[in-house]
């Protein structure tokens, strides 16, 4: 198999993705039920950074419920899920930028809450704690980073009847997780309040969410049924993978997923965490 390259990101970036995004932010949502942790003061100048942004749809949400007088500014390695620009309120701004790589002088210590939302498939093992640290740049003292993620290779199926199995269900998420593992994107969220603390952050907290809601769970099957397309998808043009399907093979798959569910009333089940940690 090919090396994966640092930062390498394991997902497709198009229409369909930023659809599968915002579905699956207001079904995470449905289940965390805040925007900034309780522990974020809030105040009407705040300013606000949310990197690796996507489509925004976090900041913009964010938008509709602060003073028009905050300033927030959305980061993201690729432009090309950014909403475009006179669909947005003036105070919401968008950058290209790495993650990994040092921010301009201009936006260091700026901050008061930077957030960060989704990096499984674009983190490798050794990349979450210079992420924490390179981000930890951008706040104030007193500022806060918050962090919303999930470990996907942790995802199971739950609710099949007694006796029955959603087969194809199994084999789709089997797939999607020999291929996370085989490609390293197998973080342990679990460890990375730790790696707040060790990076210097204080007050850190975490709270986890298990997405097991019924008003939500088929936006979660749906999502979690179109990642794995996604995410196959991506992994087959930069890697050599045997096992990997052909685009219309990925396709059937996951209508055969959504099959499994509608006819045998299970769901995709995973958590998700949310950290925080305040710079001294
Ligand atoms: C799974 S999406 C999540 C988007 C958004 N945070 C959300 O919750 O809907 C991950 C985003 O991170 C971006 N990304 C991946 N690697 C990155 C990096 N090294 N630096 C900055 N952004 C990155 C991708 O382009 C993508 O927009």
């Amino acid at each position: 198999m090919s090396e994966v390259q640092r930062g390498e990101y394991l997902l497709v970036r198009n229409i369909a993705e930023s659809e599968r995004l915002e579905r699956q932010y207001k079904a995470w949502q449905a289940n965390i039920g805040y925007l900034l942790h309780p522990s974020i003061k809030q105040h009407d100048r705040m300013r606000i950074a949310d990197v690796g942004t996507g489509t925004g749809i976090w900041l913009r949400d964010l938008a509709s419920v602060l003073p028009t007088t905050c300033q927030l500014d959305g980061f993201d390695l690729s432009g090309v899920m950014f909403p475009p620009k006179d669909t947005l309120p003036e105070n919401i701004t968008f950058h290209l930028q790495n993650l990994l790589e040092p921010f301009p002088e201009e936006y260091l210590g700026e901050y008061d809450v930077v957030n960060v939302r989704i990096m499984v498939v674009a983190l490798s093992h050794d990349e979450w704690e210079p992420a924490v640290r390179n981000l930890m740049t951008l706040l104030k003292p007193g500022g806060y980073l918050q962090w919303v993620d999930c470990a996907a290779h942790e995802c199971v199926v739950k609710g099949e009847p007694e006796g029955k199995q959603a087969t194809n269900a199994r084999h789709g998420l089997d797939l999607f997780r020999r291929t996370l593992i085989s490609l390293g994107k197998t973080p342990n969220v679990a460890a990375l309040r730790g790696t707040f603390q060790n990076s210097g952050l204080e007050s850190c907290e975490e709270r986890i969410y298990t997405l097991d809601n019924p008003d939500t769970r088929e936006d979660i099957n749906l999502t979690v049924a179109v990642v794995i397309q996604h995410v196959l998808t991506a992994a087959s043009k930069t890697h050599k993978l045997d096992e990997i399907p052909s685009v219309d093979q990925l396709t059937t798959l996951r209508e055969a997923m959504l099959s499994d569910f509608h006819s045998l009333g299970c769901y995709f089940c995973f958590d998700v965490y949310v950290v925080v940690g305040r710079k001294p």
